[in-house]
């Protein structure tokens, strides 16, 4: 367990924050003009050109209408950023909602889109990488040495909406994205943008237990700390956890929506759990092939194409390539970061039995009577 000296970031109280944040203006204009990215194109301007803090950490170019929405708020010190603002139920960091109100404002889905859909450390990365890999597989056989997974970041094959495409206020440009559109996003169903929710849009579920999403959202949250900041000790974060304090907690209730979602609308909402995907990859990676709309054919099967694709979307494989190993998103993350230990069970070696114990009990409280258990 860790004992980390917790140094964090002066929490600053709301009106300070908006006061500050309207001094900024002019470091924000000239900053909001140099961070925005070419089309889709993630890899650039990975830090504050006149300060290089991360950009994940800035909380710069906020719209009046979310500086208001914000000051009505609830608001939380966060694991990373400054402030956990709740909105719809569920808890974002400054940036973040900024972005989620511009998704919700302007993201247009259509009828063959596929969304992707998490709690942040619930899988993403990996769910990212299989599902481009299925739906891709005609164009880019899973032994093609020019494979994109293999120099490219599944983060960056498939972008979030909220976290990637209207980050910094951005208009996306969808002309390069072909159908089916494949995106990613941690928004809660009922955050989901109205477009997104009215279309018949398939949405992918991934979940994963409680406990080792805590244990990796820890562990991740204290790398995106810099230095000063110092790490958030084990016990300070599973207080917040367990109150839902948490990037778009309460977990519980995420993970709840898009359950009674997928149970009401089996067609349209896939739920897996992470834990059936490392125990049987082949037969999820069928079940998702054949929810997608992509089957594997039976010659596909004959030449044991799904377990060419998931050895190619393995957390060996994926984690040991080059490109994952040393870049970074547009916004400071470094790939590595999304790469730790990829397994089930790892919260027992960070967790108490009270903690454990503590989780388990809501877990219960929470999904009792839904029929989902982890
Ligand atoms: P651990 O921290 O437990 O290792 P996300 O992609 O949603 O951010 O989740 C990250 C978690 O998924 C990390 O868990 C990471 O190691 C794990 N992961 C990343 N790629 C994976 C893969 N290909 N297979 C299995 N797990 C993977």
């Amino acid at each position: 367990m860790s004992t980390a000296q917790s140094c964090p970031l002066p929490t600053v109280s709301l009106s300070k924050y908006l006061e500050e944040e309207g001094q900024n203006k002019n470091a924000e204009s000239q900053l909001l003009k140099s961070s925005l990215p070419a089309e889709n194109d993630c890899h650039t301007q990975a830090e504050d050109p006149v300060s290089d803090v991360p950009k994940y950490l800035l909380e710069l170019g906020l719209t009046p209408e979310c500086k208001q929405l914000i000051s009505s708020l609830p608001a939380e010190k966060g694991w990373v950023a400054n402030l956990l603002h709740q909105y719809q139920g569920f808890w974002h960091t400054t940036r973040q909602l900024q972005a989620v109100l511009t998704c919700q404002n302007h993201f247009q889905a259509q009828e063959t889109d596929i969304l992707l859909v998490t709690t942040p450390k619930s899988g993403t990365t990996w769910l990212k990488a299989i599902v481009f890999a299925l739906m891709n597989r005609v164009k880019y056989p899973n032994t093609d040495n020019n494979h994109p997974l293999l120099s490219e970041n599944p983060h960056i094959l498939v972008p979030f909406l909220e976290y990637g495409l209207y980050i910094d206020s951005q208009v996306p440009n969808f002309t390069t994205f072909t159908s089916p559109r494949l995106f990613a996003t941690h928004l809660p169903l009922v955050s989901l943008p109205e477009s997104a929710k009215n279309s018949s849009c398939k949405l992918v579920y991934l979940c994963r237990n409680p406990k080792d999403t805590f244990v990796s959202l820890w562990h991740f949250t204290n790398k995106l700390r810099t230095k000063d900041m110092g790490s958030n000790s084990l016990e300070e974060t599973f207080d917040k956890f367990t109150r839902g304090v948490s990037l778009y907690g309460p977990f519980w209730d995420h993970v709840l929506g898009y359950w009674k979602e997928s149970l009401e609308n089996p067609e349209r909402v896939l739920f897996l759990k992470y834990e059936e995907m490392k125990e049987q990859p082949k037969l999820q990676l069928m079940k998702l092939a054949q929810f997608l709309g992509c089957p594997f054919s039976n010659e596909e099967e004959t030449r044991d194409a799904v377990d060419g694709i998931q050895k190619l979307c393995s957390f060996e494989n994926l984690s040991n390539l080059e490109v994952n190993k040393t870049g970074k998103l547009a916004s400071g993350e470094e790939y590595k970061a999304f790469f730790r230990r990829g397994e089930v069970g790892d919260a027992k070696n960070h967790l108490t039995p009270q903690m454990i114990e503590k989780l388990d009990q809501i877990t219960e409280q929470k999904l009792h009577g839904y029929g989902l258990k982890f």
